[in-house]
């Protein structure tokens, strides 16, 4: 039996990348999935691999800055599934320059997707799981947001304050078995880091302890870790897949 069976997990951003790849982890385990995008196409095609994995997808158009939207997913999903164990606020952009080129647009949008977005998840899943009186709850961060990042000034920003957020939240809902933690990644293949030139991925992984930039399934690892009871007695942490950069 999965260590999931039989649990629901909502996942945002699962169109494509990291929260694709943390849906199948997730379905391997044996949990329904509720997949949030903005981006249709490609979730659909993440439902099709995740009932190939024999579970449950539900696909909901979403976008996590709007707390309306958010509350009307969780909703959505309590209703064809009867519970919700496992958040998942995954989904994030990127809006790089330097600081003294950054418009106030750019520092916003980033803030108000990678920062309010998960201030939007964690609250509209809350008053679900304080009520069931258990619940995991896990916000990707990011190396930028314990090391900072030259030209990713509002991006090292928003996931700082996912750190904040998360440990915030642990602690207010501890007292009801919510547990909250994050995961903190390095630099991982997917489109976000796609875009980088050769060369700077070459000076990347001269960074990177192991050598090597990560893939999405080691991420999806740690977040299963933290979905299932073989974490049952951590809350507020923030767990590094970065290959040894931060430490
Ligand atoms: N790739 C990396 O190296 C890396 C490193 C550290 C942290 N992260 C974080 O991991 C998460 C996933 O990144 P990825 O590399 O898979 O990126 P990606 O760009 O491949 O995927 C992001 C997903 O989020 C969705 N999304 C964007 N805005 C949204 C919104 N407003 N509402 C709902 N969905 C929205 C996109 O449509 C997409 O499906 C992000 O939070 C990112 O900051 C990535």
């Amino acid at each position: 039996m999965g260590a999931l069976e039989g649990r629901t997990a909502m996942v945002t951003g699962a169109s494509r990348g990291i929260g694709r790849a943390i849906c199948l982890r997730l379905a391997a385990a044996g949990a329904s999935i509720a997949g949030l995008d903005i981006e249709l196409d490609q979730l659909a095609e993440t439902g099709e691999l995740v009932r190939e994995k024999g579970t449950e997808f539900l696909s909901i158009e979403a976008d996590v800055s709007s707390l309306q939207q958010m509350q009307k997913a969780v909703e959505r999903t309590t209703e064809r599934f009867g519970s919700l164990d496992v958040m998942v606020n995954n989904a994030g952009i990127t809006r790089d320059n330097l600081l003294i080129r950054m418009s106030q647009e750019d520092w916003q949008k980033v803030i108000s997707i990678n920062l309010t977005g998960v201030f939007n998840g964690v609250k509209a899943v809350s008053r679900v799981m304080m009520r069931q009186k258990s619940g995991s709850i896990i916000s990707i961060s990011s190396v930028v947001g314990l090391v900072g990042n030259a030209g990713q000034a509002n991006y090292a920003a928003s996931k700082a304050g996912v750190i904040g957020l998360t440990k915030a939240a642990a602690r207010e809902l501890a007292r009801r078995e919510v547990r909250v933690n994050a995961v903190a990644p390095g630099y991982i293949t997917t489109r976000m880091t796609e875009r980088l030139p050769e060369e700077s991925r070459k000076a990347l992984r001269a960074q990177i302890p192991l050598q090597r930039l990560g893939e999405p399934e080691d991420v999806a690892n740690a977040v299963l870790f933290l979905a299932s009871d073989a974490s049952r007695y951590l809350t507020g942490q923030v767990i590094s897949v970065d290959g040894g950069m931060a430490m």
